[in-house]
């Protein structure tokens, strides 16, 4: 397409005109990137590529896996560095770039970002993917939409849904139950579609809950556009089509790389066969239609030119911020470019960097900045640097001939500044990782190393985490550098003489060793399964609950000066729907300028159903100056407090205490508060199931129920101090049919449809007995609806 043509379709028109065969091969890619153009009637073809973090347009054929090659493009850090930012602004403006390069080169949808929450530290592709919370993918990843989006370019929000391995990814069910899809698995989808209105879903190769994701009509129609108004084309991961005919009667619209006719086939035969109707096809055709539409109208969107130099800046700008100081002892760091002595480089992935994913991702970039040459232009020659590549990047066998330079190096500086990494076949698309631990050869290395040298900095190269326990006390300062894209050497640089100061934090816990983290047991699965029984409890959910110790907490990370928080003030705003402002003063009590990211955590102590102990809820990032203080506002909408209630099908709040812990990381929390809620209405119908205690709380059957009980024996037993408790946990039709009980299984059938509309709540565990069963309702028997230590309702 070329921007004279940049005016829409008239979609409901060409509707009318299409035959069905011109109908059924647009829902089918024409090769591996475009769509089916119908040239009779002037619908050009589309160009879709990958994405996320670079744009990899194949120069001619085309593979999936990052094998073929492609036109250079500037490759920023994947989302693992990116996430670590916590910039939504530095998404944005890289999101802006990458639309920039995809106009420059006709791309019309960039397949990305992916937004699967990292499950277990293993998945191979979580160099991909942003966090293991769903609030901090979500609300980066909408950043980068917006961004991406406002040059005229697509997205595809991708892998929806579950997708959160690579072993078996094109066929395992991943067996979750609703309320872990709705409150983890779900909400970066949905916050990045309500509010940044991809172009484009790309459903993933996998099944949820036994049904292929790209033949689920709950998830690709109900959820996603009933529930969350996604309007755009749902498009299928390379190659995840198992059932053309069942895909577009779920919402799937377009199958992608071209099938080579047999979708387009299956269609037409569903269409003879009345398994599909011509609406189905119609309403998939239509959705390629408007998705061809937009793409040439974003054609009119005026864009910059691409400027190599401009964009290679802003990835060295979103590489510093995407690197995480974990520790720095002695404050070794920043480096002092004037202090006497060599610096000593050492490790291989300083000259050689590992910058990037292996897979679908890969980018060709358009230059490389390596760590060794950044160090040298920074030190200028005002300090030595010497280099010693250590180890080989491929083998994890020793050299000793590698060593030992190494330790001579080592010995002769002042300082080592230590590249370690993972290989890149250690982590790639296609398969999970085998450990979590970096290659033996190179802990080794460090130790002999800084065994000559004690002042060691190690600079980590890695996708996804890895473990620090077992060596890290072996350096007096580590910076995770994830994989940082084409201009991470630089600034690496930067960050290690303080030209630039670290501000990133981890947007995923480095637990200390693999055996403590929430999968063991149930991570890649089997037998075509893989079940999500750690539920709720992803990532620092799960070392919460556990009270496990972490290497380092998620949402940690150094900089080079201190923060220190005051006046936190928590207010709700009068609800529903209820929005509470957290407000805070945050000031640089250091002597360099910073960045500080506040983090707000939630918690619901009491609660009728198990909460996660703390979630994160919102962030907010403050730059200050030496002594400067800022006031801090961040918002808390209503959501914020809610969970999914699985039997009713919805959000609820439930009215009581929530605390709200402000810190710099989720287990650095410096300020905590109190704020009352009002709840949702919770009350379930009064059924024959219901257990007595619920009887008895509810307002009209409870008196009922008293009343019929009188003084009995029944009634003496259930409000025995030491067995009431038991018998009233028995649902009243079962006790209704003991011998001797006083009402009959009729009569509670009767009362529970008498009374099946009214106001009831069912006994909140933890809840306090109801006391006494054969006295009238008491102040303490009716409170026993909520429980009894919540403290009242706000209004
Ligand atoms: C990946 C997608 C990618 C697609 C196209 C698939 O293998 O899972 O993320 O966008 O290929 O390359």
């Amino acid at each position: 397409m070329s921007d004279d043509t940049a005016q829409g379709l008239d979609v409901p028109a060409l509707l009318v005109q299409l035959t069905l065969e011109e109908k059924a091969a647009l829902l089918d890619g024409a090769d591996f990137w475009r769509t089916t153009p119908v040239e009779r009637l002037g619908v050009p073809g589309l160009l879709l590529s990958d994405g996320p973090h670079g744009l990899r347009k194949q120069a001619v054929g085309g593979d999936h896996l990052g094998l073929g090659s492609s036109v250079p493009a500037t490759c920023f850090p994947p989302a693992a560095g990116l996430a670590s930012s916590w910039d939504t602004g530095l998404l944005t403006r890289v999101g802006e770039a990458l639309g920039r390069e995809c106009r420059a080169q006709g791309v019309s949808v960039l397949l990305g970002p992916g937004v699967n929450m990292k499950r277990s530290p293993l998945c191979g592709r979580n160099f991909e993917y942003f966090s293991e919370d769903p609030l901090l993918a979500g609300e980066l990843a909408a950043a980068l939409v917006d961004g991406v989006q406002s040059q005229g370019v697509g997205t595809s929000l991708k892998h929806f849904a579950a997708n959160n391995q690579e072993t078996d990814r094109m066929t395992v069910s991943a067996d979750v139950d609703e309320r872990t899809l709705r409150e983890i698995y779900f909400p970066a989808f949905e916050r990045v579609v309500t509010r940044s209105e991809p172009w484009t879903v790309m459903c993933s190769y996998n099944r949820v809950n036994g049904v292929y994701a790209s033949e689920d009509p709950w998830l690709l129609t109900d959820v996603l556009r009933g529930e969350w108004g996604f309007e755009g084309l749902v498009v299928s991961d390379w190659g995840a089509v198992s059932r053309r005919d069942a895909g577009v009667a779920a919402g799937l619209d377009l199958e992608m790389p071209s099938s080579s006719g047999g979708g387009t086939r299956t269609v037409l035969e569903a269409l003879r066969s009345e398994a599909l109707s011509e609406a189905d096809v119609d309403r998939a055709a239509s959705r390629v239609l408007a998705l061809v539409d937009r793409a040439l109208r974003g054609q009119a969107v005026p864009v910059e030119a691409v400027d190599v130099d401009a964009h290679h800046a802003l990835a060295r700008e979103a590489a510093a911020a995407s690197a995480v100081l974990l520790k720095n002892d002695g404050a070794i760091l920043p480096l002092d470019p004037d202090a006497a002595g060599a610096v000593a480089v050492v490790g291989e992935m300083a000259r050689t960097p590992r910058f990037q994913g292996a897979g679908s991702s890969q980018v060709n970039p358009t230059r490389l900045d390596t760590a060794l040459d950044a160090l040298r232009a920074a030190f200028d020659g005002r300090r030595e640097v010497t280099f010693a590549p250590g180890y080989r990047v491929e083998t994890d066998a020793a050299d000793p001939a590698l060593v030992e330079e190494a330790v001579r190096a080592a010995d002769a500086a002042e300082v080592v500044v230590l590249f370690l990494g993972l290989p890149p076949s250690w982590e790639s698309e296609g398969y999970d990782r085998a450990s979590m631990d970096l290659p033996t050869a190179q802990v080794e290395l460090l130790h002999v190393v800084a065994d000559a040298n004690p002042r060691v900095v190690v600079v980590l190269s890695n996708g996804s985490v890895v473990t620090v326990a077992p060596w890290q006390d072996r350096a007096q300062a580590v910076l995770e550098g994830w994989l940082l894209g084409q201009a991470g050497g630089s600034a690496t640089a930067d960050l290690l003489l303080g030209a630039v100061g670290p501000s990133g934090r981890l947007a995923e816990t480095i637990p200390v060793r693999y055996e403590d983290t929430p999968t063991i047991g149930a991570f890649p699965g089997e037998h075509g399964h893989v079940r999500y029984g750690e539920g709720l409890l992803i990532g620092y959910r799960w070392y919460d609950a556990h009270r496990l110790p972490v290497a380092y907490p998620f949402g940690h990370g150094l900089t080079y000066t201190t923060f220190a928080y005051s006046d936190l003030d928590v207010s709700a705003s009068p609800g529903p729907p209820t929005e509470v402002d957290v407000r805070l003063t945050v000031t640089n009590t250091g002597d360099r300028a910073g960045l500080e990211t506040v983090q707000v955590y939630v918690a619901d102590p009491e609660a009728s159903v198990y909460r996660p102990e703390q979630e994160l809820r919102a962030f907010a990032r403050v730059a200050l100056q030496p002594g400067e203080s800022a006031s801090v506002t961040l918002v808390l909408a209503r959501r914020a407090f809610a969970f999914w209630h699985t039997p009713q099908g919805r959000w609820v709040v439930e009215g009581g205490t929530f605390g709200i812990r402000v810190g710099a990381s989720s287990s650095d929390v410096r300020l905590e508060a109190d704020v009352q809620l009002s709840g949702d209405d919770l009350t379930p119908p009064l059924t024959v199931e219901a257990t007595a205690d619920a009887w008895l709380a509810h307002p009209q059957a409870g008196p009922w129920l008293r009343q019929s009980l009188g003084d009995g024996e029944f009634a003496r037993l259930m409000s025995d101090p030491r067995n009431g408790q038991m018998l009233r946990a028995v649902p009243l039709q079962r006790l209704s049919r003991m011998p001797g009980f006083p009402i009959s299984e009729e009569q509670v059938t009767h009362a529970a449809a008498r009374y099946a509309d009214r106001a009831a709540l069912l006994p909140m565990r933890g809840a306090a007995p109801p006391g006494d069963v054969a006295s009238p309702p008491s102040a303490h028997a009716a409170s026993s609806a909520t429980p009894s230590s919540r403290p009242p309702r706000s209004t």
